[in-house]
């Protein structure tokens, strides 16, 4: 008898069910009527009382031991088919979370987009410039504050080596290689030395437009940019120019499209004046085209520059800047939607 139990011990050992068939006719094999369990419990009965101590508590064992072994295997059946979904085949499956793109290159592409349409090709430029490129060739006087380690950030010390600033300096680059007719857009990175709040960041991203070719007038760069602002905000978008300077463009203007939350009547968002900021643009200066080498009687164009966390800012009403950059998913996965 003491073999029989040392036996059935070992083979339960082993047991490994495949399927949960086998498990049963393990069950079946070991604790049914015909058992081989059983089958001890009923020598048991003829066994020496002084013995019967020791066989009963060996017994005990083995019969503890087939339910943990049933139990265990069980659970692991029901592991696997929670898993691939076998238990309940009419529960609907667990959706997959869908990743989203991050708003910055969501409101870029559709502005590339938008001007790829118009037929201005994609430029692109390093984020570490030099002085000419950022500053000289766009006209920039040698006292202009933006030269100032108070706006710009320099490497090592050097007054040559810097951050741009802003994406103008990507225009030159193409000016230089490239004659005209010249019809690009150039998105970038951009530095400055600021203090980060709701409304300032020391990175933002911008986007630089340049067309240049003969005739090019200011009749041409305002249709061009109220295509643009009705395909960014709205077939029923109004734009305004107003003057404005920047060194490299003369005449200078800044654009504001009519708000798109209140329709142009007033509210928060536009400060109760019905206008946003959206972009500076203007007439090339001559002394840029002649910095890069272009015939500046022969040739004229407009440039525009806009910022795209404003943008961005304006089409889905984020508030702060920060936003943008703290890559909080709760924040990232409401742009799943937008393509
Ligand atoms: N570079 C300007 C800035 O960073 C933006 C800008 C304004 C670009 C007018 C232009 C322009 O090309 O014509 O604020």
């Amino acid at each position: 008898m003491r073999e029989k139990i040392e036996q059935l011990k070992k083979n339960i050992e082993q047991f490994k069910a495949d399927t949960l068939q086998q498990l049963e006719e393990f069950r079946v094999r070991t604790l049914g009527k015909k058992g081989e369990l059983t089958a001890i419990f009923e020598e048991f009965k003829n066994v020496a009382p002084e013995q019967k101590k020791e066989f009963g508590r060996l017994l005990n064992e083995v019969k503890n031991l087939i339910l943990e072994k049933l139990k265990s295997q069980k659970e692991s059946f029901d592991a696997v088919e929670t898993v691939s979904g076998i238990a309940d085949k009419t529960l609907p499956a667990n959706a997959d979370s869908i990743g989203s793109r991050h708003p910055i290159s969501l409101a870029k592409n559709e502005i590339l987009e938008i001007f790829a349409r118009l037929g201005f090709t994609v430029a692109d430029g390093p984020e570490i410039e030099d002085d000419w490129h950022v500053f000289s060739a766009l006209n920039f006087p040698p006292d202009h504050p933006a030269r100032d380690m108070q706006d710009t950030f320099f490497i090592e010390q050097n007054p040559d080596i810097l951050l741009r600033t802003h994406t103008s300096s990507i225009q030159v680059r193409v000016m230089e290689k490239q004659k005209p007719p010249i019809r690009v857009v150039c998105p970038g990175r951009v530095f400055r030395n600021e203090a980060i709040s709701a409304r300032a960041h020391c990175i933002f991203h911008q986007v630089e437009g340049l067309y240049i070719d003969k005739n090019v007038s200011f009749a041409d760069m305002k249709q061009t940019l109220l295509y643009f602002a009705r395909e960014m905000f709205g077939e029923n978008t109004k734009i305004r120019l107003r003057p404005s300077f920047f060194p490299f463009t003369e005449p200078s203007a800044e654009m504001d499209v009519s708000c798109k939350i209140c329709g142009g009547k007033g509210c928060n968002i536009c400060k109760h004046t019905g206008w946003l900021e959206v972009l500076g643009c203007g007439i090339v200066d001559p002394n840029v085209l002649e910095a890069s080498g272009i015939n500046s009687k022969e040739y004229t164009g407009f440039a525009f520059g806009m910022g795209i966390e404003r943008l961005a800012m304006l089409k889905w009403q984020i508030k702060d800047l920060r936003l943008y950059f703290e890559n909080d998913v709760r924040f990232l996965e409401q742009f799943q939607s937008v393509i």
